[in-house]
This record gives C-alpha cells, structure tokens and sequence, in this order.
C-alpha cells in the first residue's frame, strides 16, 4: 500500500487550504469566492431549495439526512423570525473535518450560511462553536467581520437591497451533549444542554420554538459549490445516493494522517494508500469509518464503497467520515475501555439507561482491561450494552454501547483474556465444612 491515487481527490472544499493566508477574504475571492452567494441573490428561495435537494446533498454531521429536504420542512412564512444555525460543535472522537475547515477557509463556510439563510427566509444565523477552540472562534470572528465589511453580510443585500442577513458565533463550553442539535439549542437559549424530545423536529420548533435549520459546518460549506456549479456537477460526484464530495479525517497507524477530500463512494484502502499506507511493517488491525460512535470493522470490509448505504449494509455508519486506523500493536480492550470512559463521562444524565449503564459498562472494561475481569464479564457487556441501545434518549446512548458490541463480535478472544476465574470458584467449599 504505496502508491498515491490522486486521481480520487476533489478538493473542493479544501482547494485553497494550501495557498498562503487561505483564511482571508481576499484569498478566498481570488478563487471564486462567494460567486455562489452572488447568484443565489438573483434566484428566488425556494429554487436554491430545490436546487441542493436535487444535486442530493446529504448532512455530513453524520446522520446523512437530505439537506434539501430538511430545509423544506420549514412551516410557511408566518412574519416571525426562523433561525439557521450551524452544528460547529465537533467533538466526536476522531473527528477533525470542521475545525480545519473553519481554520483554513472560514468564509467556504460563511458565504454556505448566506445562501442557506436567503433560501429559508432567515434574517439571523447561529455558528455554535465548541468552546475549547478559541483560536477557531478568533478566525471566524475575523472572518464575519471581514465579511460585513465587504457588504456581503449585514443590511442592503441583494439586487433591491431588502435582504439582511446577522451572524452570530457562540462558544460552547465544552460537552459533548451540545453537540447532539437540541441540547445545543439549549444551549444556545442559555440553559443546560440536554436533548429535547422529537418531535417536534428543529425545523417545526427550534430555536426560541421558532423555525430552525440546524446543519453541520462541512453540509453548509458545500451549499456555495452547488449554487456556482449547479446541481448535476455536485450529483456527478459520488454515488447515486450519496453524491459529492467529503473530507474523510485519517488518524491512527498510518504514514501521513490528514484530511482527504475525495467522492462519498471511496473505499478504505484507496484512503488509506493515499495517506501513504500503514506504518513499515505493520497490519491493519481494525478501523472506525465514522469515529467511536460507529462499530469498528476490519481488514474484510477494506473494499466497501464508504458511501450511507455500503458502510450501513456491511454493519456500521458513515458517520462523520472519521476513519482511525489501529493496527496489530493495539489492545482493542483498551481503546474501547477509553471510549466508554469519554461515553460515561460526556453522558449528560437524562435518561437511565445511558447514564447508570455508561457507568457499568466502564467498571466492567476497567477490571478486563486490568485482567481481573470475572468469566461472566464478557456476556454482562453484552447484556448491559444491549439495554442501552435503542433504550437511550438520543444517539450518545446507541453511540457508547456499539464499540463494546463490535468490539466483542470481531474480538472476543481478547475481552475473555481480560477474565480469570476467581478463587472461590477454583477451591468450592461446603458450607458446612466451617460452620
Ligand atoms: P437523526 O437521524 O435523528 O436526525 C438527522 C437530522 O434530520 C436532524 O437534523 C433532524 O432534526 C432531522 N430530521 C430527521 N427526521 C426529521 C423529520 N421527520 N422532520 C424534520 N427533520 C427531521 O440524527 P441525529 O441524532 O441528529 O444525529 C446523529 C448523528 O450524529 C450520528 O449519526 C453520528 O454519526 C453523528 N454525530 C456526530 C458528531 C460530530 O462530532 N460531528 C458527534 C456525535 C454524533
Ligand atoms: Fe443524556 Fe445519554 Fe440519555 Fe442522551 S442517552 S439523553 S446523553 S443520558
């Protein structure tokens, strides 16, 4: 695994991250930036609507929702205010596609927010940033500002000059929960993040109970791409159901980590020649298509399209396109083990079974880790795990409880290692033998 396959990359989102000062206006207009925001001010709403739905952009905060459909769902202007607000909360582990986006091309992602709140008729915009990342939250300060002196945001906009458009960037303060898009409206009103129960959906009653559109930073940054080159450019990328391009974050034991911005349909061993192959002399192991949350696959699953349907059918998620890669150095019970530590620990309490299960199941993979797990661990893993997924109140529930379940499926061998039989079931004793 050597050779470079260049031919696979799109750099579209990530064209520029390379030139000197990418992160400027000047820059980013220098290369065709915000030529997209340009016409969609001379279409009408609802034809930049149906725009992104056909070109079949699909939400890349992991849960490949169609876009465009999730816009439709707004209710019918009713002269109050309706929000968009963008999911920059990144925070699954192993995911690192928004922050260097952000970092890089702050305004792929602000000229996305212009158009997408011209097409549903929104006149204020949300960025909820993860709050750790000051020098992210800098950059697209800077950027918005750049942006409204220009006159590309702020009042007058459009050919009449009726159109305004205000962005607000929030820091978050740093839990993984806000990530999950209602506790981030929480949030974001300024009370505790917790999930809200859906529905109703963000798009019916979101932010303030208004109309909201919440999407991930990498789906509104491709909005620009779609407008300026149209719809059936975006759709010949990809697959048929899952079309364009994205930023496929690897990490782990290969040569070169990085971003790779390639079509949705790419295989995990095209990825990872082009990340330059495994460490010298060592062998894949297992690896994540879509960081912790999905369930781990292995070296047989190398060849699978990483598009929403292909991943789906051969057991795992796409998710966030977070591909770590371990190879046979690694304990699959200690990576797992921390995992459910950062699960229990991001867990937000609201429901039972994640709350008090995260805490079992990370006693239970501390003592295997330790090799002083008991021969019914392995089974009481599996049991626990399965009375939290699909139990849970949101997705961090079904999140925590899939790398344990994969992890046994592919390595129950090394769980069992982690067992011995204790003392008292290797000398049973009659209990009238002392008394
Ligand atoms: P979901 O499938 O419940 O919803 C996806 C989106 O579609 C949401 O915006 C939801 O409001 C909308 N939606 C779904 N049905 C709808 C309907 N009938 N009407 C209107 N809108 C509708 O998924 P969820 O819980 O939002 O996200 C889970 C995903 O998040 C996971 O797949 C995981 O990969 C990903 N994730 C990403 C992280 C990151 O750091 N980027 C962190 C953790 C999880
Ligand atoms: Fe909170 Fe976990 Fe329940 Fe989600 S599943 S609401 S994170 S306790």
């Amino acid at each position: 695994m050597s050779t470079m396959a260049p031919d696979r990359l799109t750099p579209v989102l990530t064209d520029i991250w390379d030139v000197p000062e990418s992160w400027k206006l000047s820059t980013y207009r220098d290369h065709g930036g915000y030529e997209g925001w340009t016409k969609a001010l001379t279409m009408a709403p609802e034809e930049i609507v149906g725009e992104v739905k056909d070109s079949g952009l699909r939400g890349r905060g992991g849960a490949g929702f169609p876009s465009g459909l999730k816009w439709s769902f707004l209710p019918k202007p009713d002269g109050g205010p309706r929000y968009l607000v963008v999911n920059a909360d990144e925070s699954e582990p192993g995911t690192c596609k928004d922050i260097p986006l952000m970092l890089a091309n702050p305004h792929s992602l602000i000229e996305g927010v212009a158009i997408t709140s011209y097409a549903i008729g929104g006149h204020k915009a949300f960025i909820y940033l993860r709050g750790e990342t000051v020098h992210v939250y800098r950059r697209l300060l800077a950027a918005v500002r750049e942006a409204r002196e220009a006159g590309l945001i702020g009042t007058g906009l459009g050919p009449n000059g009726d159109y305004e458009l205000e962005i607000v960037v929030h820091a978050g303060a740093g839990a993984y929960i806000c990530g999950e898009e209602t506790a981030l409206l929480d949030s974001l009103e300024g009370r505790r993040g917790q999930p809200r129960l859906k529905p109703p959906f963000p798009a019916v009653a979101g932010l303030y109970a208004r109309p909201t559109v919440v999407n991930n930073v990498e789906s509104i940054a491709s909005v620009p791409g779609i407008i300026r080159h149209g719809k059936d450019w975006f759709a010949s990328m990809g697959t048929p159901k899952s079309a364009g391009h994205g930023i496929f974050s690897l990490s782990g034991h290969v040569k070169n980590p990085g971003q790779f911005e390639a079509p949705l349909g790419i295989t995990m061993r095209e990825l990872i020649e082009m990340a330059g192959g495994m460490r010298d002399g060592h062998r894949l192991k297992f690896w994540t298509p879509g960081g912790s949350s999905t369930p781990i696959l292995t070296e047989a699953e190398l060849d699978v399209p990483l598009d929403f349907d292909s991943v789906g059918a051969a057991g795992s998620m796409l998710g966030t396109r977070a591909l770590m890669v371990f190879d046979e150095t690694t304990s699959v019970v200690r990576v797992i083990s921390r995992w459910t530590d950062f699960y229990q620990h991001e867990s937000c309490g609201k429901c039972t079974p994640c709350r008090e299960g995260t805490y079992w199941m990370k006693q239970v993979m501390h003592r295997l880790e330790a090799g002083k797990g008991l021969p019914s661990d392995v089974d009481l893993l599996l049991d626990v795990s399965a009375n939290i997924a699909g139990r849970s109140f949101c997705a961090l529930g079904d999140a925590s409880a899939s790398p344990i379940q994969s992890g046994i499926q592919h390595f129950r061998s090394e769980f069992e290692a982690g067992t011995h039989t204790p003392a008292w079931e290797l000398f049973p004793y009659e209990a009238s033998a002392i008394f």
